[in-house]
């Protein structure tokens, strides 16, 4: 059938069959159409008269069929890659607890969750009960902790979906227990106890009364305890020594009162680079699965693992390319893009391509960034606007509409890294990675 008007801009719900984008075919309709969806027995009609349920996965719905020429290319090998050479860091008796975030630090929860179990993980962490029931819902049964603060009225949904609670005081604890004594279910529970970060977790001072009064709740049960460094990627001038030694005294303290905490765990990618010492029962890295070292662009742990080095380094698993839409031959003295930042000096061959802070890509890169060219490192010349950023293509012979731009990765001998934008433009590999957003198509290769 043809669902036209209005409606087409709106999609089925999750669960209808996978529909095919396609132009309408009713005459003078500019509206885009599902074709093959089962709403059928809803009825052909126009405007609001076809129900649709799902309006905000309309762009990902879309996004299914797309041939934009922005595209984040994530290499589940290289995925593979860095959980082993975690794994060969901290050895065979710690295990792996995956950090799969912001989905997956803007990579895809769902295909890294996959990569990280099949090369070894055996636990996944979120942030979010959003995140750990969308990573159910693809049917990972794996263990899952959420390692972020939830409200009370979250914790139902948590203990419903087999997700293991990150608790930040007795409070939390009791209440989460009293939720699943009513679902006649019992709640795991991992303590967070606050060595420093002055962030989530039980204060130090208060943790091992408040351990120690955890099995008295029925309808929960302690899982672990974890804390979380305040600056683990620069131990020499950190505090994560300071913390670790906080941590022992109270989970000592603890088992001191007869309680026994199956799984202990502090380090994330910098504890596990850094901090031989801190590793525990589990690690639980994130920035490091995704191919970076956390203390930015070039740093070399004791480990000797570097970000974007070869094959025994992490390996940065993003790229994010597009491709030349536009080349053109401008006179000295042309401003380019919003308020004419840039001028050009010379004869310029100017470069468009559609990708733009409204992708991800920093606006602060204006007139500061580069991106890859035919192996060649081209400025970011002008504003970089929403959707569409200028390069300064005069000294890449050839240059021509259709060349592959690589915004964040290697293209010949160059590299740009996330880290080397972040470094860039004040912030770091996290944010800009997270930052990719979700209308850039992710495509997936590799089998880890
Ligand atoms: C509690 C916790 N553990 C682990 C991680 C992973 O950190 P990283 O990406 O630095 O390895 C994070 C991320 O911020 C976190 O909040």
């Amino acid at each position: 059938m043809t669902i036209y008007g209005q409606a087409a801009l709106t999609i089925v719900g999750r669960s209808q069959q996978k529909a095919r984008v396609l132009p309408c075919d009713v005459e003078g309709c500019i509206a885009i159409c599902w074709k093959q969806c089962s709403l059928s027995q809803q009825g052909e009609g126009t405007g609001s008269n076809v129900t649709t349920v799902d309006e905000a996965g309309a762009l990902a719905w879309a996004m299914a069929d797309s041939r934009r020429g922005t595209r984040a290319t994530v290499d589940l090998d290289a995925v593979g890659h860095n959980v082993r050479l975690v794994r060969r860091t901290i050895g065979p008796d710690v295990g792996v607890m995956a950090v799969l975030k912001a989905d997956a630090y803007g990579h895809g929860a769902v295909p890294v969750a996959r990569a990280c179990l099949a090369a070894g993980a055996s636990w996944l962490a979120v942030a979010t009960v959003d995140e750990g029931v969308a990573l159910r819902r693809a049917g990972i049964d794996a263990s899952l902790l959420l390692i972020a603060p939830t409200f009370p009225e979250e914790y139902a949904v948590a203990v419903a979906h087999d997700l293991s609670v990150g608790v930040g005081s007795l409070g939390m604890a009791a209440e989460l227990a009293t939720v699943a004594r009513q679902a006649g279910t019992v709640a795991r529970v991992h303590v967070e106890v606050d060595t420093g970060l002055n962030r989530f977790g039980i204060p130090a001072q208060r943790a091992v009364d408040e351990i120690a009064a955890l099995p008295a709740l029925p309808g929960l049960a302690l899982e672990g305890a974890y804390t979380h460094f305040v600056a683990s990627e620069t131990p020499q001038g950190g505090s994560a020594g300071a913390q670790l030694a906080l941590f022992r005294e109270i989970v000592d303290g603890a088992r001191a009162r007869g309680i026994y905490i199956p799984l202990l765990h502090a380090s994330n990618s910098g504890g596990v680079l850094e901090l031989p010492g801190a590793h525990f029962d589990l690690v639980r890295p994130g920035i490091a699965l995704y191919g970076y070292h956390p203390a930015g662009p070039g740093s070399r742990s004791e480990s000797g693992l570097e970000s974007g080095s070869g094959a025994d380094g992490l390996r940065p698993v993003m790229t994010l390319s597009t491709r030349l839409v536009r080349v053109e031959r401008v006179p000295p003295g042309a401003g380019v893009s919003y308020n004419g930042t840039f001028r050009t000096a010379r004869e310029s061959v100017l470069g468009l391509v559609p990708l733009g802070y409204g992708d991800g890509l920093p606006r602060l890169l204006s007139n500061r960034g580069h991106m890859l060219v035919r192996g060649r490192r081209c400025p970011i010349v002008g504003r970089v606007c929403m959707d569409q950023t200028v390069l300064d293509l005069t000294d890449v012979p050839g240059a021509a509409m259709g060349d592959e731009v690589v915004a964040i990765g290697r293209q010949g001998e160059e590299r740009i890294g996330a880290d080397d934008i972040g470094a860039l433009v004040g912030t770091n590999a996290y944010e800009v990675l997270c930052g990719i957003a979700p209308r850039v198509p992710r495509d997936y290769v590799g089998h880890p």
